[in-house]
């Protein structure tokens, strides 16, 4: 299977939000938020396999900011890396004021969506070829997530055994 790098199938995805998304707070909700990030996850990943994919994992999903009404929101996704079936991808959401400019970073997250047939199976996926240096260091970063991962899983199970 012919690799792809992580510049071929990085997504901008750029709504408006609008009053309906909001909180009693006045700023948008976070599940708004985390379901866009979930459906820029997916169009990165879609373009990785060039298939079809299911969210598996979300794993730290983090609010450093809120965003207000009427503000645009930038999510950004790329893909960190690619291993049988499922892949890895980084999604960074930034909040921007039409009227001054202002831009901040709100959010970052890392889904893990895993590609699949027709019937929900899994099916594997393309390599990631690293093309840059933040490439690689998204790269590792990925590998070093995915081993804590599957230790944290593994520990949680031998507890519930023992
Ligand atoms: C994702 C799914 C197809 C995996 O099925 P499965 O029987 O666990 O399949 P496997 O054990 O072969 O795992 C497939 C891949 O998923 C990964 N995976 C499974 N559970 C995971 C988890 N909790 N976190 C991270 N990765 C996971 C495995 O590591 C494996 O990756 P690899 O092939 O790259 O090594 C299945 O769990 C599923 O359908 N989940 C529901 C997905 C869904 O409905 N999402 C919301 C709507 S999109």
């Amino acid at each position: 299977m012919e690799g792809r790098t992580p510049a071929q199938s990085a997504s901008t995805v750029t709504p408006v939000m609008q009053l309906v998304h909001a909180n009693s707070a006045g700023f948008i909700h976070g599940g708004e938020i985390m379901k866009l990030v979930d459906t820029t996850a997916g169009v990165a990943s879609m373009r990785h396999c060039n298939g079809r994919v299911v969210t598996v994992e979300v794993d730290s999903l983090t609010f450093l900011a809120p965003v207000h009404i009427g503000e645009l929101v930038t999510l950004n996704a790329v893909d960190t890396q690619a291993w049988r079936s499922s892949m890895e991808v980084e999604v960074d959401v930034w909040r921007e004021d039409p009227r001054t400019g202002d831009r901040e970073q709100t959010t970052t997250a890392y889904l893990t969506m895993v590609a699949v047939d027709a019937r929900g199976r899994p099916v594997p996926v393309p390599p990631l070829n690293a093309d840059t240096e933040d490439d690689v260091r998204r790269q590792r970063a990925a590998d070093v997530r995915r081993e804590e991962r599957i230790r944290i899983r593994k520990r949680i199970e031998d507890e519930a055994r023992s």
